[in-house]
């Protein structure tokens, strides 16, 4: 393919060399003219192991072109890559007036190109910087509309530092954001030759990915640094320690519990939770992210109670009283929470669970229940569809199974659907309304 590539940082140098040696035809455009005469003479412009090989047989081979001529370079392309700098401003916002900058230039170059071209960005930015800060200058300098004279693709790169040519040629996926299919298919087909699967979704979702990527490896590494300082109070090699967490690749290093939805609960992971909330005063340790999970979490349980508010006039009914499915222990369940508050505000509400029996738990669950739900018998409904006909809106903490599904399914019709933990899919209920707190 011809493509050009706008940027060469980091990213912009990785994406045009290894792009080449792909065999596509690439230009390389940057507005600082010592870098374009850097790789023009075959060298990298920085230290990235791998990368001045690739630029100089690639150079050489004249694979690789590298030009300050943005009209030249677009009237050349198929294809363009957007790599230029997104960086912060002294309020944390980005910074957008790269990406202005390079829009515009793209835009005027637009107007004189009869061709439809494909603009991905592969620079890092929020949904709304996107469509404000490039979608609406290109429109504007190219007086064209997307999707008519030019797309707008966003395929986020992963790449590290220190390992981008390996990374780039061994990505986890390639994930590629359009409006419309056949945009995104112009970008997948400039990776025809990875085995990674190339995964088609919309902008804004693409755009997310990389945010939420990043903010997740922030989050392991903070996690694995307070869990470090935690085991050495306690005399323990964290290590060893995270070796074995790693291990766990069913719940700990596994798509588990990275569903959003509603609230967590239970005995265990509240106590322990709070137990090493107290440790770390103990041991006059601080651990932020630790302590931040509950308050978290406890802002999510507003959240959906606050989602309610509209139906205080409303009979609710809410199905799955137990902190998850198919357990009877309600012990700290943020189900509990959520209908105590419902019922401080003097909600109308009834609650059924498939796994729970107020008559049969005993113990901690029952001291548990009387604490907090007193007056339960007076809300508690023991068939699935004593509930679903008697209410107005219908409460989904938790997951269902197919029979109760199909019994929701038939019951939604001209009921409001809360569900909180994503049982169904968008659309799939006949329902007046459907809701849901993450989505
Ligand atoms: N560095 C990384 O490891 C990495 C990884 C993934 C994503 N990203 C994202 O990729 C983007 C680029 O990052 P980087 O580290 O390569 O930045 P960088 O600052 O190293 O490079 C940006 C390049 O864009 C050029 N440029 C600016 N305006 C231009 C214009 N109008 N026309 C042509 N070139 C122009 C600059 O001269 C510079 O060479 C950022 O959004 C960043 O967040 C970076």
């Amino acid at each position: 393919m011809n493509i050009s590539v706008f940027g060469l940082g980091y990213v912009g140098c990785v994406t045009a060399a290894c792009l080449a040696e792909m065999g596509h035809k690439v230009i390389g455009v940057d507005v600082d003219a010592h870098k374009l005469s850097l790789i023009q003479s075959g060298r990298s412009p920085f230290y990235e192991p791998g990368l001045e090989a690739l630029v100089r047989k690639n150079v050489t081979a004249f694979s690789l072109r590298v030009s300050g001529d943005a009209d030249a370079a677009i009237r050349e392309s198929e294809l363009v890559f957007i790599c230029v700098g997104t960086p912060s401003k002294a309020d944390g916002s980005t910074n957008p007036r790269y990406l202005k900058k390079v829009a515009a230039q793209i835009g005027r170059a637009l107007k004189g190109h009869s061709e439809s071209l494909v603009l991905a960005l592969r620079s890092t930015l929020l949904p709304d910087l996107l469509e404000r800060e490039f979608m609406v200058p290109v429109r504007q300098a190219s007086g064209k509309v997307a999707g008519k004279g030019f797309d707008v693709a966003v395929n986020p790169e992963f790449l590290r530092e220190g390992s981008a040519v390996k990374d780039f040629f061994d990505p986890p996926f390639v994930a590629v954001g359009s409006e419309r299919r056949e945009a995104g298919e112009c970008v997948a087909r400039a990776y025809k030759s990875f085995s990674a699967p190339v995964v088609q979704t919309d902008l804004r979702t693409a755009c997310l990915l990389k945010y939420a990527s990043n903010s997740f490896h922030g989050l392991k590494v903070a996690f694995a640094n307070e869990i470090g300082i935690l085991a050495k109070a306690y005399g323990v090699d964290s290590h060893v320690l995270l070796k074995l967490f790693v291990q766990d690749t069913k719940l700990n290093i596994s798509p588990a519990y990275l569903k959003p939805g509603f609230a967590f609960g239970g005995s265990c992971l509240s106590k322990d939770l709070k137990a090493l909330r107290a440790a770390s005063r103990r041991m006059k340790v601080t651990l932020p992210l630790i302590e931040a999970v509950r308050q978290s979490n406890q802002l999510h349980l507003d959240r959906c109670a606050k989602m309610l508010a509209p139906f205080s006039r409303k009979k609710i009914g809410l199905v799955g009283l137990s902190f998850k499915a198919d357990t009877d222990d309600i012990r700290e369940s943020p189900a509990v929470a959520l209908v105590q508050k419902l019922v401080r505000r003097k909600f109308k509400v009834k609650v059924y669970d498939r796994s729970f029996s107020p008559q049969s738990i005993y113990g901690s669950n029952r001291a548990f229940l009387e604490r907090f739900l007193p007056n339960f018998s007076r809300l508690w409904v023991s068939e699935l569809d004593t509930l679903l006909q008697q209410v107005d809106v219908i409460v989904l903490t938790q997951s269902l199974s197919e029979e109760q599904k199909e019994r929701v399914r038939q019951n939604a019709r001209g009921r409001v659907v809360v569900d909180f933990a994503r049982v169904f899919e968008p659309g799939e209920l006949e329902a007046v309304e459907y809701r849901g707190i993450c989505w």
